[in-house]
């Protein structure tokens, strides 16, 4: 898969997810493997000129999390350019713009969706961006402001035309939410616009196989993973063995998902200290539980730990609880099992919503 100047190891991207895509968790999904490019919670252009210590702290990097996209937000086309140039001076591999954020806030300054609803004007903004520096300068959106607008095939062409290296799309509108299904043929109608440009899909993959039908169904190049990468980091390695051989590896045992979740809070503390990397993984630690099978006893417990070894004690006492779940080969029992996921645009007409991907909860819920 290229990007522009950027080869990459595979078409699998992480999506951003302000307050979870940090270095930590980049670090722990791309050392499970299949990850092609990942990309920073978005981030402000302004403070971002300004050096301010919450900007540089979203675009702290390490060797380890190479290659590495940082989203920027903003509509002020001359600092959107000057932190184009900062990244690019920093070694930062590629630039995404976000203009699918339907957050108040950042739309009523011209920024996230509502770059949408401007077409031209986005588009003198991005070519001001690529004619600023050598790396690639994507931009992410959603298909339109509502199903009446369905903009996002109009303005991408636009943007291939200033010189956009690719092009995300959460197959959902801003008026959805993430509520309703992913709209595949939505996705396609980008895909077609386009001459040459690649489309990278979005919306509810939470399985090797969604990604694929995904890939299939839109003619997209690659696609880009969200809270499916919470609930389950190794979902780029076996999408990409899936990709590649047709074979569905394994779901991860408990004690493979135990270790990762370890791993993942030590590197939370190496990169945020102690104290507020156990505060943080109090909002981390039940994405993990989500595939346990019950979880209750964890769930409640670990929003309160504020060190490293109470976070022990919880998980050494959740697991001798656990075992009343377990058979005599210290399996979950069927009845205990989380049920599969299934991706929105891969539901039966009138399925249940079991499997279905929470949205997290918080300030960001309107993502
Ligand atoms: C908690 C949360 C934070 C998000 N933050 C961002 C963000 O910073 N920038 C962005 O472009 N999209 C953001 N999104 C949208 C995701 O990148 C993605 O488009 C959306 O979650 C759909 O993909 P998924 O179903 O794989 O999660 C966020 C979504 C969530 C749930």
């Amino acid at each position: 898969m290229r990007l522009g100047p950027l080869t990459l190891a595979s078409n699998l991207f992480l999506s951003p997810l302000a307050g979870y895509t940090n270095l930590p968790f980049r670090l722990t999904v791309r050392e499970l493997g299949g990850l092609g490019l990942a990309t920073t919670d978005l981030v402000n252009a302004r403070s971002l000129i300004e050096k301010k210590a919450k900007a540089l702290k979203l675009i702290e990097t390490a060797p380890a999390d190479r290659p590495l996209s940082v989203q920027l937000f903003g509509s002020v086309p001359e600092e959107m350019r000057d932190a184009a140039v900062f990244l690019e001076s920093l070694g930062i591999a590629a630039v995404d713009i976000n203009m699918g954020c339907p957050v108040r806030k950042v739309c009523r300054v011209g920024g996230g969706s509502a770059m949408m609803t401007e077409l031209s004007k986005t588009a003198q903004l991005v070519k001001g961006m690529v004619d600023a520096v050598k790396i690639p300068v994507t931009a992410k959106m959603r298909l339109g402001w509502d199903e009446e607008n369905l903009t996002a095939p109009d303005l991408a062409r636009a943007l291939e035309e200033v010189g956009v290296a690719a092009i995300f799309v959460h197959g959902r509108t801003r008026q959805q939410g993430f509520g309703g299904i992913v709209n595949l043929a939505g996705i396609r109608a980008v895909v077609q616009a386009l001459a040459k440009a690649p489309v990278i899909g979005n919306g509810d993959v939470t399985t090797p196989e969604a990604a694929k039908v995904m890939l299939d169904q839109t003619g997209c190049a690659g696609v880009s993973i969200g809270r499916g990468a919470f609930y389950n980091p190794w979902i780029f390695h076996h999408t990409r063995h899936y990709l590649q051989t047709g074979e569905l590896l394994p779901e991860p045992a408990f004690d493979e998902r135990v270790r990762v979740m370890c791993r993942h809070l030590d590197l939370m503390i190496g990169v945020f200290g102690e104290l507020h990397a156990c505060r943080m993984f109090r909002k981390v630690a039940p994405w993990y539980s989500k595939r346990f099978g019950p979880a209750k006893e964890f769930n409640h417990q670990v929003v309160r730990v504020s060190s490293r070894a109470e976070f022990l004690e919880v998980l050494d006492h959740y697991r001798r609880w656990r075992q009343q779940f377990l058979d005599e080969n210290g399996e979950l029992k069927p009845r205990f099992r989380p049920p599969p996921m299934t991706a929105s645009f891969m539901q039966e007409p009138g399925a249940t919503h079991a499997g279905h991907i929470p949205v997290p909860r918080g300030p960001v819920e309107a993502w």
